[in-house]
């Protein structure tokens, strides 16, 4: 089951004011993440000063190539990686998801309307179960 066409078209029109707002979208982010689901901020430990804009770098990529997936295969490998060796798990990307959703929420304003967070909702979660599903088997394989 792929992404509805609304939500494709939805996510790359939207995709230009998610760059221009790409930092402080995921600044905002782990603001809500690190206060409402403070025990995923041991996971963060190592993390790089530009975590930031590999995140935002991201979700670009992925609006870009919304409905050409394999394009973001080699990323989707690293992310995975990257997550399975910083003990990322299937139940924080919910908790991921709710904070993205609420900072775009924020910084967009009267701009984000139902139907573009539900769009990026429904992408977030499209994605996460991708990068759930490669980390399942790097780590019955580890
Ligand atoms: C669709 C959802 C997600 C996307 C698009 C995403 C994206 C990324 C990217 C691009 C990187 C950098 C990878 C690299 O260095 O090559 C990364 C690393 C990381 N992500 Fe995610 N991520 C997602 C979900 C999550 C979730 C649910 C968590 C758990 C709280 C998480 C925690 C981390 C951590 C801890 C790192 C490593 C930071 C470091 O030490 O470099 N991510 N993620």
């Amino acid at each position: 089951m792929g992404l509805s066409e609304k939500t494709i078209e939805i996510c790359k029109a939207t995709a230009p004011v998610l760059t221009e707002h790409g930092e402080a979208i995921t600044t905002k982010m782990y603001d809500i993440l690190f206060r409402d689901y403070p025990e995923t901020k041991a996971l963060f430990g190592e993390a790089p000063e530009d975590q930031h804009k590999k995140l935002a770098a991201a979700i670009v990529a992925y609006a870009s190539n919304m409905d050409n997936l394999e394009v973001l295969g080699k990323a989707v490998e690293s992310m995975a990686q990257r997550h399975v060796k910083t003990d990322v798990k299937p139940e924080h990307y919910p908790m991921v998801g709710v904070s993205l959703l609420g900072a775009i929420k924020e910084v967009l304003g009267d701009a984000a309307t139902d139907d573009i967070l539900e769009a990026w909702k429904e992408a977030y979660f499209y994605l996460g179960d991708i990068l759930i599903a490669r980390e399942k088997e790097i780590y019955e394989t580890a």
